[in-house]
């Protein structure tokens, strides 16, 4: 059996879908956890959701994620929410910096960093994303724009427990189009050579996950490639049989 260096994850951006019905989805992933293998599972469910999937993955290996917070942890910030917030509500991990809310709501690198250092103050991981457009994998600047973010949106002191980087490529998500082996190879080895040398031992132990249209289809082949530690999942993560189907990639 092959040994892996680090424990792979996948995890579900449920984005803003779900009500309290899809409940049932999230049973039907707590049973399926059972049967898969060395892999850990989080869902990130929309932020009113939290609470109530928190405790129906109590007792499983299911952990639940967040998909925003506000970087200060109390104050007059009508309609926003705090990583302390989201921790008491159940959350173990909250993604920051999804090309969704870099483009939508203006996020800049400086904006995710003080998220991911926000996490951290609450004792959470943070998941933070990043990916080029279509035009900067065109123009040849892809790995350029992945590196520039990275170094502004990963803070200082990350670790393996409070950090963890998905390579998101904007023009792959949700468009059925995938990025070649070679190429999410190439963007992955950058990654991890960016975190090793900045934290040395932890940067060899964190976690990059790919995302963007992957599916039951292709999983294994984009789990397969080297320095891809696990997926983070739109689209196919809101169907339990789909997500667990691609868990199973790690069979
Ligand atoms: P899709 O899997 O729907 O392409 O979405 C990927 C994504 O944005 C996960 O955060």
């Amino acid at each position: 059996m092959m040994v892996r260096a680090r424990r792979p994850l996948v995890a579900g951006n449920w984005k803003m879908n779900g009500l309290r019905s899809s409940a049932a989805e999230l049973s039907r992933i707590i049973q399926g956890a059972k049967e898969l293998g060395a892999v850990d599972l989080m869902l990130c469910p929309p932020a009113t959701l939290i609470a109530l999937f928190a405790a129906a993955v109590a007792g499983s290996a299911v952990r639940i994620g967040a998909q925003d917070c506000h970087a200060e942890p109390s104050g007059a910030f009508t309609g926003d929410l705090s990583a302390e917030m989201l921790r008491d509500a159940g959350a173990s991990a909250i993604i920051v910096g999804h090309s969704e809310r870099r483009i939508h709501h203006n996020e800049t690198d400086a904006d995710v960093r003080a998220k991911a250092l926000a996490a951290r103050r609450a004792g959470l991981c943070a998941i933070i994303c990043v990916g080029e457009t279509h035009g900067e994998r065109e123009n040849g600047r892809a790995l350029a724009v992945v590196e520039r973010q990275l170094d502004g949106s990963v803070p200082d002191g990350a670790t393996a427990e409070n950090l963890v980087v998905a390579y998101e490529p904007v023009w792959a998500i949700g468009s059925g189009l995938t990025p070649t082996p070679a190429d999410v190879a190439e963007m992955h080895g950058l990654i991890r050579e960016r975190l090793q040398s900045r934290f040395a031992k932890e940067g060899q132990a964190t976690r990059i996950l790919y995302g963007g249209s992957v599916k039951p289809s292709n999983a294994k082949e984009l789990m397969g490639v080297a320095e891809v530690d696990g997926a983070l999942v739109g689209g196919a993560s809101l169907k339990a049989d789909e997500f667990l189907a691609i868990a199973d990639a790690y069979r």
